[in-house]
């Protein structure tokens, strides 16, 4: 590795995963795991163990089943969390525990209400602990851009002191300007000491629109590693994008003199999954994967580009995988084809699920005239991934009727192995069957969002359902697809009432565990 290498370090799995809204079940978040492996991303921090039994499996899984990438979890300075990280990460060939403690004054007044000196003893308990567990230990001084640079000097001296390998300087309310966090991060470097065999690294947050731009200045100030997110996911305003920080190194590689190891050719396939995964669409006008990202409009751009395409393009499509040709397989296409195609989109399906993905491919050739990567993307993700064993409710079938302004609908549902049916009337079919399921399920939350999108331009492409929902609080995403938009749309919506009920496991468990520790420490 020489000094030039740009470590990219992935958190869409925990931070990006935060975002209110997210919540991907186990085998969605293999899935993007075995993706950011595949385009050779150098860490994925896989989850947040100690946060629920559900994250803890998700971080054990991919670190069972993702070779390649170190796998890192997050962890406070508890050693209980430190513990639940280095139990999760231990099936990797190359573990990493990412323990973190806030630095600033208010962090640590109003959120901690500990002192200095008492921030300064977890640091050195929670790293030593950590370093007894694993070799490799991260420590992330958090909102350390509006902490004092001679106090995080310190604190980082202590890190290494203890066994930390990669310190991580996090803007973590997105409040920096680049110029500001390069001189910043220069003088933290130097307040430490500049020890050597330590990887400088930063995590910054969008609040400002300048995630990427303070990342940049960073590496420029020495850091060489980055956290960041697919899409730019995370907590508020998100993370810094992941393709647009691999994509600016690589694009001004004469002003930054360093590279990442990532293949920027799998950029928009990891793009579109994830979003399609976490219901977060891609803006149009997003740099590098978004659908006009490569799209010139102007006649006199078309026609610069069509003189030389260097005259608007300062990267090639190619370079990362724009969508070309979507054209997919025929009906009697192979097993064998089917599944280099499927694999080539970016998935890594077991032998069960490809061979559900098959048949499933089979049906919409019986239902359709083309079959599109996006339809098979779509019904993939929607049918196959999304499905996954906590599920609570499944859709057995429905029948609507529909008038003008009005609509019945008759809905059976499986719930723990037991069948259901009601009926409601609404305003239109969607409406009534939505009601049905809820005098079915015995819930109401808020349908906070709707929408219906053809994932590409055929008449009768795979209709693609979104939902968010609400219920006291907790927010989720749900989504479906079918052919049939109704059908879409009730599978969202069955899709989202199963992600509430996962998310209120989740919740209860933390609350009990929360009671407990206050329990004990009465
Ligand atoms: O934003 C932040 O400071 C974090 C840390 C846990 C690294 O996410
Ligand atoms: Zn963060």
């Amino acid at each position: 590795m020489t000094d030039a290498h740009v470590r990219v370090f992935d958190t869409t799995l925990r931070d990006g995963e935060q975002a209110a809204g997210i919540n991907l079940n186990k085998e969605e978040k293999l899935q993007i795991a075995l993706q950011l492996a595949k385009m050779k991303t150098d860490i994925i921090e896989a989850g947040f163990p100690a946060a629920s039994p559900g994250d803890f499996e998700a971080v054990k899984l991919i670190a069972q089943q993702v070779e390649g990438p170190i796998i890192a979890g997050l962890a406070r300075t508890r050693r209980e969390d430190i513990l639940a990280a280095a139990e999760a990460v231990k099936w990797s060939k190359k573990p990493r525990i990412h323990t973190f403690i806030a630095t600033s004054p208010i962090h640590m007044e109003f959120k901690l209400k500990m002192s200095p000196e008492q921030v300064l003893a977890e640091v050195r308990q929670a790293v030593t602990y950590a370093r007894s567990l694993v070799d490799d230990v991260e420590f992330s001084a958090e909102d350390a851009s509006r902490s004092d640079p001679a106090f995080l000097g310190e604190v980082f001296r202590t890190a290494v002191e203890c066994g930390a390998t990669t310190l991580n300087i996090p803007d973590t309310v997105g409040y920096s300007t680049p110029d500001e966090f390069g001189e910043f991060v220069r003088e933290v470097i130097e307040a430490t000491g500049n020890p050597v065999g330590v990887i400088w690294s930063v995590h910054c947050h969008n609040d400002l629109g300048l995630a990427v731009a303070n990342s940049l200045a960073a590496v420029r100030a020495g850091v060489r590693q980055v956290e960041c997110t697919v899409n730019g996911l995370g907590e508020r305003a998100g993370n810094a994008s992941m393709e647009e920080i691999v994509m600016g190194l690589r694009t001004r590689k004469d002003r930054f003199g360093c590279q990442t190891a990532i293949d920027t050719t799998r950029l928009c396939a990891v793009s579109s999954q994830v979003s399609r995964m976490t219901g977060f669409p891609v803006p149009p006008n997003k740099a590098i994967v978004g659908a006009n990202a490569f799209a010139h409009e102007a006649g006199i751009h078309q026609h610069g580009v069509l003189c030389n395409k260097a005259t608007y393009e300062i990267m090639n499509p190619e370079d990362v995988g724009a969508p070309g040709s979507r054209l997919v397989l025929g009906k009697h296409s192979g097993k064998h084809a089917f599944k280099q195609r499927v694999e080539a989109m970016g998935f890594t399906l077991s032998e069960e699920k490809l061979k559900e993905a098959m048949t499933l491919f089979k049906t919409l050739c019986d239902r359709k005239e083309i079959v599109t990567a996006d339809d098979l993307e779509a019904m993939i993700n929607n049918e196959i991934l999304s499905l996954d064993e906590s599920r609570r409710i499944t859709l057995k079938s429905f029948l609507v009727q529909v008038g003008s302004g009005h609509g019945s609908a008759t809905v059976t549902i499986e719930d723990e192995g037991r069948e259901k049916t009601d009926a409601a009337a609404g305003n239109g079919p969607v409406d009534a069957a939505y009601r049905a399921i809820r005098r079915i399920v015995g819930v109401e939350p808020e349908l906070e969002n709707y929408s219906i999108q053809s994932v590409n331009e055929s008449s009768d492409a795979i209709g693609e359902a979104r939902v968010t929902l609400d219920l006291g609080g907790v927010r989720v995403n749900g989504r479906g697809a079918s052919t049939d938009v109704i059908e879409a749309s009730i599978k969202a919506y069955i899709d989202g009432i199963n992600r509430l009920f996962a998310a209120q496991a989740r919740i209860a468990g933390q609350e009990s565990q929360a009671a407990e520790e206050a329990r004990k420490a009465v």
